[in-house]
């Protein structure tokens, strides 16, 4: 049986509350269709004071599609799909200090993160969000025409490299540095949302080399534009964790920025991302 879900938006161009949820308990299918329903209208959903052992958020990650594990960040031990996301007091850099989406570096990019926070600050560590969506509206019918034919090229290559941001040593992360050729993969500037039929930016400022096709320094102007344009405050929210948050956002159109506005202070979340599901089983699942 569906229980009702109670939203409240947050901002014009993403962003919705969600409350009369247990994330801890067996939800129903139905449930679970409401939140993914949310999800893609909202693009970043949140979730106030729940109480999730890395399992329940394992559980509640997996109902939404196969989770993925991390190749260069190193989950929990017992629990790999989980990353332990840790800024100790005496850290300089932050996990996730940038804007980007997560996970475009791979063949098949997840869809979604599911964010929990489990110790913060006592002020600072917020997470901003951008509605891609909303940054690929804006554009002028010309530019959006021109990038709706062109292909990016992303890699992990930079961001963990050794002298990548996620690389560089912090207190409590175990994060791998990519070494050697760690592969590019060719994504759509445009994506169209599989689930809305929204047609979204994807380039992505920590993980986006180049336009497929282009000179570095034409691909550089285009990106170093699109990286500007869709960051635009209109298409933000903000969202001030307390312990037992809970963000899910959207990969396939939004970008998150974790802000580092809190030397010398504690921050301890866990994250699950969540893959898409398998081609073959989405075929099984319309048929049933
Ligand atoms: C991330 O980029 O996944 C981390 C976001 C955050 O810690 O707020």
């Amino acid at each position: 049986m569906s229980q009702t879900l109670n939203i409240r938006r947050v901002a014009g161009a993403l962003g919705a509350e969600i409350s009369g949820v247990d994330l801890s308990a067996s939800l129903s299918d139905e449930t679970i269709a409401d939140i993914r329903h949310a999800l893609v209208e909202h693009q970043v959903i949140f979730f106030r004071d729940q109480s999730l052992s890395p399992a329940q958020q394992v559980a509640f990650g997996a109902r939404f599609g196969p989770l993925n594990i991390h190749p260069y960040v190193a989950g929990m031990d017992g629990q790999p799909e989980v990353m332990e996301i840790i800024k100790e007091p005496s850290d300089k850099i932050n996990f996730g200090g940038g804007w980007h989406s997560d996970m475009s570096f791979l063949e098949t990019p997840a869809i979604g993160s599911i964010l929990y926070a489990v110790e913060l600050p006592d002020w600072g560590g917020d997470t901003l969000f951008a509605s891609q969506a909303a940054a690929y509206d804006a554009l002028s019918p010309g530019l959006k025409a021109t990038l709706e034919g062109l292909n990016a090229v992303h890699s992990a290559s930079r961001e963990y490299s050794a002298q990548g941001h996620s690389a560089q040593k912090r207190g409590a992360m175990k994060v791998a540095e990519a070494d050697g050729y760690v592969g590019e993969y060719v994504h759509p500037m445009v994506l169209i949302h599989p689930e809305s039929g929204r047609k979204a930016l994807y380039v992505n400022p920590a993980f986006t080399l180049r336009i497929e096709g282009w000179k570095t320094s034409e691909s550089k102007a285009l990106l170093d534009y699109l990286f500007n344009h869709c960051r635009y405050e209109g298409f933000t929210c903000r969202f001030g964790w307390r312990p037992g948050s809970v963000a899910f956002w959207d990969n396939r159109s939004v970008w998150h920025f974790a802000l580092n506005d809190y030397p010398g202070q504690r921050r301890h979340m866990r994250r699950v991302t969540v893959d898409p599901w398998p081609v073959s089983d989405c075929a099984s699942i319309a048929a049933e």
